[in-house]
């Protein structure tokens, strides 16, 4: 199996996970790395690929600038360019997603090999995991680690408008994208029976939609029980022994008592985390003081004046409730601490002392830190709201309460500090518990499980371009031609039917495409008007349009281009004042990426052309003027042309330039001519062309009118079998 998982938003590296550098970069990269690393040991799997933006930006590690990160043998992260260098956060990187598709794909056809399944991680990499496993036909699996409605839904109670949750978070857009993934999904995994239930029940879901639970694994590497300190020390790194120390001189500085037993708190300073709860309850409680010290770790802080709002208010009111409840001695609120090693440390010493950790947040989804101190052997307390259900279920390794209750909250945490036997039973039922249901050899086992099952059935949405998708289909082309349509391929019937017979042949190896002036809809009707059936590619509008197979499922990534500097509004104002042109008025003549005129025919051509081209840069917009037949005049986007869209799906597809025969007669197929694909001028041709007879370009100008004129082109350049050739003429 080649697995390839997409997650794309956040800073992704094997080693040194920049936890909480960012809002963007926590658990899900974490999550996803392991994930890699330990699907790529089992025997079934070939081959693991972790597919991540590619960064480039001063303030951040070169490591991020790499394509290639080895995890190890058969396990990559593969970095793709999205959106340029810079570091975005994940709601502004949707407009740059339709360009990591297409280089994943371009990516997935020079490697030679179609994947088993794409996975993507979160909307944003599931949109494209569904767009490239759609263009593979194989399995797409979605895993939304956590959802748009729900976090809406919070917002809204937190007295967000929809406004500004779409102007800073683009949420509908999240939604709408998260719907699609559910549509399309071939199986959606869930860490947790919860989020199964009730946040991915907020969307429209098929009956048949496979959902399946599958709760991460935990390092237990690094989440190692407490007392192998004393009983097998000398295994243990000297990373994390220094870490020990660490945390411990930082902790003990707070405390007038610092041996007594630790109540532990370790969370982002975020609202919903509800750290006030667990002080408030602390604060009142003289008993729990009496016999225990808390100690809470809310991020990391240096100035907690320059910090977010949102954080700054969770942390100001943490200080001024320690202040209220006159906490100092009994209360640590360290400012510093790393993921890696201080946090199972901070573990580990708590459980020592036989402390508890303590998680009131108003729900936990998954509740990763409940899995991680129960590894080490620290019971815990915390909410009853989400995943910990599972958990206490799977680990019995602490209590979990309504987090609003809080005689309920004190009791719970008096009972495990006070009953020992409590303590000793919930400690080792972690440890040992943990290891049975939490480990990653058991998630993945799971998934791979599944990942079997889905594989063997047919995909749920297969490509919409017809039986085969166009990533098997145009990655297995030897060559093809894409031809212009009027007066190229239409205009001589009986060469034409020659030509289909000889394309239709040589189908396996050779493939089809049309490139014209015209929409879709009229290349439609020229396709059903003469039974053209087999199609692999359909370049419309003059180049501004791209779609796939008879089901013209439109090229994402070529729209998404096209968008850069394109003010449509502006140049057709700014071109009404000239009076030899006149807007086309077909109904498909004005498309979003093109704006086409007739000139009028009193007019010099030349001078017109000198004019517009004046008129149009004064509208400092990026386009592309293409003028054909002496009187049509279409404007573009600046990245649209039949050549430039040629070039992009040779790159798209890994189809080199020169096996791409391309074919026309007038002025609009001027640029598919030139440069390295095999030209064919039709005998028939338009005076535009005449230039090119000197041009240095691979072009052949044949003697033969339309599609006679193809067929001896595609024999001059030997694309087609010569012997099977042979009869034309
Ligand atoms: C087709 C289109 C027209 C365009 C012309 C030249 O005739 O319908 O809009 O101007 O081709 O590209
Ligand atoms: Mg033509």
């Amino acid at each position: 199996m080649y697995l390839q998982l997409i997650s794309l938003h956040g800073l992704v590296r094997g080693e040194n996970i920049e936890m909480g550098r960012d809002a963007d970069t926590g658990g899900q990269v974490r999550y996803v790395v392991e994930l890699a690393r330990h699907l790529a040991q089992f025997p079934e799997v070939s081959q693991v690929d972790l597919f991540t933006r590619r960064l480039k930006d001063k303030k951040l590690d070169d490591i991020y600038s790499e394509e290639i990160e080895d995890l190890g043998e058969n396990c990559r992260i593969v970095r793709l360019p999205c959106g340029g260098g810079k570091y975005y956060r994940k709601e502004r990187l949707w407009p740059y997603v339709d360009e990591f598709v297409d280089n994943m794909i371009a990516f997935t056809q020079n490697e030679g090999r179609t994947p088993t399944i794409v996975h993507g991680h979160y909307a944003d990499a599931g949109y494209i995991a569904r767009e490239v496993a759609s263009v593979f036909d194989v399995p797409f699996i979605f895993t939304g680690h956590s959802l748009g409605k729900p976090k809406l839904d919070y917002l809204l109670e937190e007295g967000w408008s929809r406004e500004k949750a779409n102007d800073i978070l683009a949420i509908d857009h999240r939604i709408q994208v998260e719907q699609e993934c559910l549509a399309a999904a071939d199986l959606v995994v869930t860490s947790t029976r919860h989020e199964r239930d009730t946040q991915y029940s907020k969307y429209h879901r098929d009956e048949d939609l496979r959902i399946e639970v599958i709760p991460p694994g935990t390092d237990l590497d690094r989440f190692f029980p407490y007392y192998e300190y004393d009983l097998d020390a000398q295994n243990i790194s000297d990373e994390f022994k220094q870490a020990r120390m660490r945390m411990q001189n930082g902790i003990k500085r707070f405390f007038f008592h610092p041996d007594r037993p630790m109540i532990l708190a370790l969370c982002r300073p975020d609202r919903r985390k509800n750290i006030q709860a667990l002080i408030r309850a602390y604060g009142k409680s003289k008993e729990l003081q009496a016999i225990a010290n808390l100690a809470i770790l809310a991020g990391i802080r240096d100035d907690i004046e320059t910090m977010a709002d949102n954080e700054r208010e969770v942390l100001t009111d943490m200080l001024l409730l320690m202040d209220r409840f006159d906490l100092y001695g009994k209360m640590a609120i360290p400012k510093q601490h790393d993921s890696e090693f201080e946090v199972p440390e901070l573990y580990r010493l708590a459980a020592s002392g036989r402390g508890i950790f303590a998680n009131t947040a108003f729900i936990e989804l998954f509740g990763l830190t409940f899995i991680e101190s129960s590894a080490t052997g620290l019971p815990f307390v915390g909410t009853e709201n989400g995943g910990p259900q599972d958990i206490i279920e799977n680990c019995k390794s602490g209590i979990i309460v309504d987090v609003n209750d809080e005689k309920a909250l004190t009791d719970s945490m008096l009972t495990l500090l006070t009953d020992e036997e409590k303590w000793d039973e919930a400690s080792s039922n972690g440890v040992n518990l943990v290891r049975q249901h939490y480990a990653w050899e058991t998630h993945c086992e799971n998934f791979l499980s599944c990942i079997k099952e889905v594989v063997a059935d047919p995909v749920k949405t297969p490509s919409a371009s017809g039986r085969i998708a166009p990533g098997t289909r145009l990655g297995s082309l030897d060559a093809m031609l894409i031809t212009d349509i009027d007066n190229t391929l239409l205009g001589d019937d009986q060469a034409l039917r020659t030509l289909l017979q000889l394309l239709h042949d040589e189908k396996l190896r050779f493939g089809f495409g049309v490139a014209s002036g015209r929409a879709l809809e009229l290349i439609e009707e020229v396709l059903v008007d003469y039974e053209i059936n087999e199609i692999d590619v359909v370049i419309g509008s003059v180049g501004s349009e791209i779609y796939y197979g008879r089901e013209y499922v439109a090229d994402r990534g070529w729209a998404g281009r096209l968008k850069h500097k394109w003010y449509p509004d502006r140049i057709r104002e700014s071109l009404c004042e000239l009076e030899f042109l006149s807007l086309q008025t077909g109904p498909t003549t004005q498309r979003e990426f093109k704006i086409s005129y007739d000139l009028d025919d009193t007019v010099d051509p030349d001078e017109a052309l000198e004019q517009i081209h004046e008129v149009l840069d004064q509208t400092r917009s990026a386009y592309s003027l293409i003028f054909s037949h002496g009187t049509y005049v279409d404007i573009l986007p600046h990245r649209a042309s039949k050549g430039k869209a040629i070039r992009y799906l040779s790159q798209k597809w890994n189809m080199p330039l020169e096996r791409i025969a391309t074919a026309g007669d007038s002025g609009n197929d001027f640029d598919m001519l030139t440069g390295q694909t095999a030209g064919i001028v039709v005998g028939n041709h338009d005076e535009e062309l005449v230039t090119l007879k000197d041009s240095p370009h691979r072009i052949y100008f044949a003697d033969g009118h339309c599609a006679h004129g193809l067929l001896e082109g595609l024999q001059h350049y030997g694309l087609l079998k010569p012997s099977v050739t042979e009869p034309v003429s």
